[in-house]
């Protein structure tokens, strides 16, 4: 199946809250990482969304803006997901490829994110708790990790893990509430 990578819309949302209730369920909101994401919207230059050839969204990637140690900006990848009936069509690596490019030329200098080992460390990340991040609440350390966007940007960078609210733009006009 062909499909097509374009940034997120906003009448996406409703579509892109269904895809997420699928994927992750409704538990999804008690996540560590949803504490970074209370009251502060995802970055709307890093959100996108697939499409398959009848124009229907299939699969959705997002990125929060964060700060370590209250310093050293950094982004927070996720939600990741993929409609379940189209898994293992390569959605998924081809937003992760396409938003890691993006990120990276938009001048983001670290990626987090918490989730499979297996899945992401093709894409260049490792475990974060080596380097002495922390996030604000319980997570699978073997799960929580870093990639450096800048060669080199993780030198000297450690500590917790805090919301960056105000730091990206609203994506789903006023009024509308974060998904993901
Ligand atoms: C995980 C997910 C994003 C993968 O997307 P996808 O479009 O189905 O995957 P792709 O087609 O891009 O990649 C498929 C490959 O990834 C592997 N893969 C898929 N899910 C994996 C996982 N959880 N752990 C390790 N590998 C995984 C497949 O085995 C396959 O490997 P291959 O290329 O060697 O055959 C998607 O299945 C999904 O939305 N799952 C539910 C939500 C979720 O777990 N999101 C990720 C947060 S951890």
């Amino acid at each position: 199946m062909n499909f097509s990578i374009v940034p997120e819309r906003p009448f996406d949302a409703a579509a892109i809250e269904m895809l997420l209730q699928v994927a992750f369920g409704p538990d999804r909101h008690a996540k560590t990482v949803y504490k970074l994401r209370e009251g502060v919207e995802p970055l709307p230059d890093l959100a996108f969304v697939a499409l398959d050839e009848g124009g229907v969204l299939q699969a959705s990637i997002r990125y929060w803006p964060i700060l370590i140690d209250r310093r050293w900006p950094a982004v927070l990848l996720g939600p990741l997901a993929v409609n379940p009936v189209h898994k293992g069509r390569g959605m998924g690596k081809a937003l992760m490829r396409h938003s890691l490019a993006e990120a990276a030329r938009l001048g983001h200098r670290l990626c987090l994110l918490v989730g499979d080992h297996d899945y992401y460390a093709p894409f260049g990340f490792v475990h974060a708790a080596p380097f002495g991040l922390k996030l604000p609440g319980w997570v699978d350390l073997d799960r929580f990790h870093v990639r450096e966007l800048v060669p080199g940007a993780m030198a000297g960078v450690s500590g917790m893990v805090g919301r960056a609210p105000g730091a990206g733009r609203s994506l789903m006009g006023s009024g509308a509430r974060s998904v993901g």
